[in-house]
């Protein structure tokens, strides 16, 4: 799923470098003063006229007693200019499911040939790659500016750094301390954009993937009021089990121990999780998130000002779904999914929802069809329905060109035709035109789709199908009883 996010629906216009850049060094890169310190661009492209202002501080760094915590401005540092050289990533953990699912998904999808791998649903699957890639860091809440086109791009990446919660936790730790961190990016957006020559009136924030549901995040940010629990005894384990991995016995002591021991935790820990799990992500706090945004969304908890472009693959959840064999392995993994709920909320889900009937009504013919159809919607699909029906100006596509697994729009929208590649380049500049005068004027027309303009989401659900054979106009396949029966929340 691809979510892109137009703070402001008035005519934008390209960045222009104002006044507000000085001439830097004898390489004339120029220097910007961010009021806390100066930074010269790294690079300029002369060709394309872009500016590469790089590795951009936006906060001090979240190390030590400031680890687990929401994120505090930068320190004032002019002691020298920063050219942003330093090379630097966030900690990366693999999710270990994804790595045997690539082992059968496509020829699955292309010839249906069932996997010949065993499942259990014990959770180990995965492997910590071991020296660690030595650009890998903690601190890492870092922004990159491109003028005169601004890209943001900030996150601490999946897994423990950002989404440790859960009541034993939060006695020293705050919860979701990754949506924090990317407050506090969006509002430096706010507050910086205009020294690069941008206008805060008109952002846009595109991601994919779990970032896609950071939008969502944002938009349902402290939503509602009723402060509710969330799964306690699940968010305390994986607490406990990331002490345990750090070989540490309580958050203060995970503070003080080395950036690499963390960092390994946490690659373990995400790699661990088990097929079709993650282990972190963001929990209900009270604060940040009251509730499950699908429910801030279907109550009308959620930003108003937006315009949204919302996007998703016919095949999102094949590649987190285990492959189980029976009735009674779906039940299982549903139920390991769900621990909280009551056995009739299972019952409906595997005999109602998504029953055993493998004649195509229900879109597949056999269990892998079956847990992958589930998956799909529960965590994909319905996500995206919930937030197209309850944004007024929304606009969605589902992009159907095979395989059309979890982010493959990616590979059509950052087409590049100065790189071969043998993908559909009519596909691709649909994409890229939609993006683009999304960004530009809040709609995603463009010529090749031939409609003279896409139809706001609305209450006939329209989304524009994209595949390999043509472009049209239909119905969102997610706009079902299901998506309603998911938006529910009855399952956590
Ligand atoms: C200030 O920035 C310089 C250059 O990046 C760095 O070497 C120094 O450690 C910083 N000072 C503090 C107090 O962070
Ligand atoms: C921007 O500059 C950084 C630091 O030199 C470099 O690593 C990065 O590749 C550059 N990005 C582009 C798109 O040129
Ligand atoms: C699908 O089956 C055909 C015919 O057996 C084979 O040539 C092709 O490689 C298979 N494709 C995949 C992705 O497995
Ligand atoms: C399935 O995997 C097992 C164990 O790896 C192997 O012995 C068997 O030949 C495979 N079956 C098929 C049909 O590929
Ligand atoms: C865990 O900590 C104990 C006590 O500090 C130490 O003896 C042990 O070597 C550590 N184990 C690992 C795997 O780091
Ligand atoms: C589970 O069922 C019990 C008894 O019927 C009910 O009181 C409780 O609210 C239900 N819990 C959920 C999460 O639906
Ligand atoms: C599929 O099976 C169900 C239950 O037996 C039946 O009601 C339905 O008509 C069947 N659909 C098709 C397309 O065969
Ligand atoms: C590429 O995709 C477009 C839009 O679906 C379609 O009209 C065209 O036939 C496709 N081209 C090829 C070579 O498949
Ligand atoms: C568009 O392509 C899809 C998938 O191949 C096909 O099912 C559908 O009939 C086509 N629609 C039109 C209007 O050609």
């Amino acid at each position: 799923m691809s979510t892109f996010m137009k703070v402001s629906t008035a005519l934008a216009c390209f960045f222009s470098v104002g006044q507000s850049l000085v001439q830097g060094d004898a390489n004339s890169l120029l220097v910007v003063d961010l009021s806390y310190e100066l930074h010269r661009a790294s690079t300029f492209d002369t060709k394309l006229g872009i500016y590469n202002f790089s590795n951009i501080r936006y906060a001090v760094p979240p190390l030590g007693d400031l680890l687990f915590r929401p994120p505090q401005p930068p320190a004032s540092n002019y002691s020298s200019i920063n050219d942003g050289l330093d090379s630097r990533i966030c900690p990366q953990a693999n999710v270990g499911g994804l790595i045997t699912s690539a082992q059968w998904d496509f020829s699955y999808i292309t010839n249906r040939t069932l996997p010949n791998i065993s499942y259990s649903p014990s959770p180990s699957v995965g492997s910590v790659p071991i020296p660690r890639d030595p650009r890998e860091n903690e601190g890492c809440l870092f922004l990159d500016v491109f003028v005169p086109q601004s890209v943001l791009n900030s996150a601490r990446t999946v897994g423990t750094f950002g989404f440790l919660s859960g009541p034993q936790f939060s006695k020293s730790g705050t919860p979701n301390a990754g949506l924090w961190d990317q407050r506090l990016a969006l509002q430096w957006v706010q507050d910086k954009t205009h020294l690069f020559g941008g206008d805060k009136m008109q952002i846009t924030v595109a991601r994919g993937s779990a970032g896609a549901g950071s939008i969502i995040h944002q938009l349902t940010a402290f939503g509602g009021a009723s402060k509710v629990a969330s799964s306690p005894a699940q968010e305390d384990q994986a607490f406990n089990a990331f002490l345990q991995l750090a070989n540490v016995s309580s958050l203060g002591e995970a503070r003080a121990v080395s950036s690499d021991k963390l960092i390994y935790a946490n690659a373990a820990q995400v790699a661990g999780s088990g097929y079709g799990f993650f282990t972190s992500g963001p929990s209900r706090d009270g604060t940040f998130v009251p509730q499950h945004p699908r429910l801030l969304l279907k109550d009308g908890k959620s930003d108003k000002s937006v315009s949204v472009l919302v996007g998703h693959n016919t095949n999102e959840g094949l590649a987190f779904a285990p492959p189980v064999r029976d009735d009674a392995g779906f039940r299982e993994l549903e139920t390991l999914k769900f621990p909280n709920v009551n056995q009739s909320v299972i019952d409906f889900i595997v005999n109602d929802l998504y029953p055993p009937i493998f004649n195509g009504t229900f879109g597949y013919y056999e269990q892998v069809g079956r847990t992958a159809v589930a998956t799909t919607e529960s965590h994909f699909t319905c996500a995206a329905y919930a937030l197209k029906s309850a944004v007024e100006k929304s606009y969605g596509y589902v992009f159907n060109t095979p395989p059309a697994l979890h982010v493959a729009d990616a590979t059509y929208m950052f087409y590049d035709p100065s790189t071969k590649s043998s993908i559909n380049t009519t596909v691709a500049y649909i994409l890229q035109d939609y993006l683009i005068n999304f960004i530009l004027h809040g709609a995603p027309d463009n010529r090749p789709d031939g409609f003279s303009s896409v139809p706001t989401y609305g209450k006939n659900a329209n989304v524009v199908p994209i595949n390999a054979n043509n472009v049209t106009m239909a119905k969102d396949p997610a706009g079902n009883a299901r998506c309603k029966w998911w938006e529910q929340v009855l399952y956590n």
